[in-house]
């Protein structure tokens, strides 16, 4: 079983890395960033519509079997055309809303930060309608963050005081749970926890997304996920799931490249529990 997964940039790798935590050596990836046109959030839905297009029938043309959209920003703006468009099972991304209502409180507020296209777009407004009964989720667009990540920049001053900027005029304390809406921004989950202190529950949608995946396909699920999966080198890193990487249609060929990759893999692997 071959699987695509895309994003408009390295967020994509989160769910990659989940995916070689949840499913077995029976699946092999192609892993799709669309860096000539990240950010994503900041572009229009039709641009977005066709990105995802050209990308969806780049993978379909390499052989997959599904496609994972690990983007929340392209599931919002494109996954409808894209399942109506391909005949291959297509699974989207929305920020986790559902388990936040269940984790937390009744009393207590949930903040989803998400990219700006992810707040506009109908889809997360009616998930809100769905699950949402008591108005308790707070919507948060951090339009800067794909960026920072982007540029490597996870822990700097310049990345928390954004953060603290944007979370200007609300109250920290009131919410018990942090919803990632967007797959950049787990690279953030240190400043977050620094931010929001140890009670605050921060969700992202990845596990759901891949458990998900192995039930549409009948994949079966790793006994042993919590097995650490972190690389020594490159070609450690590049055998795992036999996973090919491409840059907007082109094969990485650059070992500097590779290497921002496997730093990203380890620091997904060491701030997985945060
Ligand atoms: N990783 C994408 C998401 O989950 C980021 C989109 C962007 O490029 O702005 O929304």
């Amino acid at each position: 079983m071959k699987v695509g997964i895309f994003d408009s940039g390295t967020g994509g790798m989160s769910v990659l890395h989940e995916a070689y935590h949840l499913l077995g050596d029976d699946v092999s990836y192609i892993f799709y960033a669309d860096l000539d046109h990240v950010p994503y959030g900041l572009k229009t839905t039709d641009q977005i519509i066709k990105y995802s297009k050209d990308i969806a029938e780049f993978l379909i043309k390499k052989g997959v079997d599904a496609i994972v959209v690990a983007c929340n920003t392209a599931t919002a703006a494109a996954i409808e055309v894209l399942r109506h468009d391909y005949d291959l099972p297509i699974l989207g991304m929305e920020p986790a809303v559902k388990p936040a209502v269940e984790e937390t409180e009744l009393r207590k507020r949930i903040l989803v930060m998400a990219t700006p296209v992810t707040i506009r777009e109908d889809k997360l407004a009616h998930l809100l309608e769905r699950v949402d009964d008591y108005h308790r989720v707070d919507l948060l667009p951090m339009p800067n963050l794909v960026t920072f990540a982007e540029n490597g920049e996870f822990d700097s001053e310049n990345v928390e005081s954004y953060i603290l900027e944007r979370l200007d005029n609300l109250n920290i304390s009131d919410y018990q749970a942090l919803v990632l809406g967007c797959t950049h921004f787990n690279y953030f989950k240190p400043s977050f926890r620094k931010i929001f202190g140890s009670c605050t529950l921060i969700i992202d949608g990845n596990a759901g997304t891949i458990r998900h995946l192995a039930d549409i396909c009948g994949l079966k699920l790793n006994d042993k996920p919590d097995k650490k999966v972190e690389f020594s080198d490159l070609s450690n890193m590049l055998k795992y799931g036999k996973t090919e990487y491409y840059i907007s249609g082109r094969p990485i060929n650059d070992e500097i490249y590779y290497n921002k990759l496997l730093t990203l893999h380890n620091r997904l692997e060491a701030i997985r529990e945060l």
